[in-house]
């Protein structure tokens, strides 16, 4: 091990679009931009640093122990018995808080991926899971795969157990693009989730399983018309869409110029749609951004196939 380390490393972790409608806490992709950065070398000094954060508007705790791209990494050398090996981090935000594009989840994986490249990688992607996730939800407070587990592997990412972090990559159908577009308001993951019901209807539940299914379905099968009919929530898209101002015209511009389906990525405020190739996707974005400009809300969009590697060395 001791041959491969190396002095430095720089690793990009992508936003991901958790959720993808129907598959609350169990399903999540990522994509290409925007993402997250962090640095790490190694130091002379022993133990775990944050030397510098920068995109965070001095929001983030240089305090490795209260930053959730520390956490991640200090569970992992933990782990590994090598808490006192002497590390830098810089982190680098290149997404907003609160967006609902796992801006969180970007920082832990980005953070426990690159101190295992700097120490010759030790672990293989998937057991970084474990940590990233005590780093995620040192954050949000709440234990939910659906962001780090795309973010860390990249693709389509289903998560069968977030208890036991038992998950499976879902193959991507070739022609699928993502139109995601950010409102610039902030919205809490916890106030989102504070407002969904802690118990549904045996109705809903049967609707929203008979969509995930048919979503897996239709991803696997490459089937855009059994894709199109499943994305939809019954469950938190109803209560957390007032949180998003002008949702429903969004989501009927987005279905208008020929999205495959539209809902909130994550806890939001993002929104994304599906679509099947670039050309779509663009039109659709635009449709989607129109809404928003015509709000005078400020808004980025993001036009993406699902990024099928993950976190990744630059
Ligand atoms: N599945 C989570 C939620 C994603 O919807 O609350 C939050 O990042």
């Amino acid at each position: 091990m001791a041959d491969s380390k190396k002095k430095e490393v720089r690793v990009f972790a992508p936003a991901t679009v958790a959720n993808v409608a129907c598959g609350y806490d169990v399903l999540g992709f990522a994509i290409n931009e925007p993402g997250d950065e962090v640095v790490v070398r190694m130091s002379d000094t022993p133990g775990l640093r944050i030397t510098k954060i920068t995109g965070d508007g001095g929001k983030l705790p240089t305090d490795p122990e209260k930053n959730t791209a520390g956490v991640a990494a200090l569970d992992f050398l933990k782990h590994l018995g090598m808490q006192d090996t002497g590390i830098e981090m810089e982190i680098h935000k290149k997404m907003p808080f609160g967006s609902g594009l796992g801006s969180s989840a970007a920082s832990a994986v980005a953070g426990v991926f690159a101190v295992n490249q700097l120490i010759g990688q030790p672990l293989s992607k998937k057991q970084l899971l474990p940590f990233a996730m005590t780093g995620e939800a040192s954050a949000d407070g709440a234990y939910h795969a659906d962001n780090v587990g795309p973010c860390l592997l990249g693709g389509i990412v289903f998560i069968r157990s977030n208890d036991e972090l038992d998950i499976a990559k879902i193959p991507v159908p070739k022609n699928l693009w993502a139109a995601v577009v950010h409102p610039d308001i902030e919205i809490l993951t916890k106030v989102a989730r504070d407002i969904l019901p802690k118990e549904i209807l045996l109705e809903n539940a049967t609707q929203q399983i008979g969509n995930l299914g048919g979503l897996i379905c239709g991803l696997i099968q490459e089937d855009y018309g059994l894709i199109s009919r499943s994305i939809h929530d019954v469950i938190a898209e109803p209560r957390r869409q007032k949180l998003i101002p002008e949702f429903y015209r969004a989501k009927r511009a987005a279905e208008a110029a020929g999205a495959l389906g539209f809902s909130i990525s994550g806890a939001g405020p993002s929104v994304f749609a599906l679509c099947q190739g670039k050309e779509c996707a663009e039109k659709v974005g635009a449709a989607i951004v129109e809404v928003f400009t015509g709000i005078d809300l400020q808004n980025q969009l993001y036009v993406s196939p699902v990024n099928l590697d993950g976190v990744r060395e630059l």
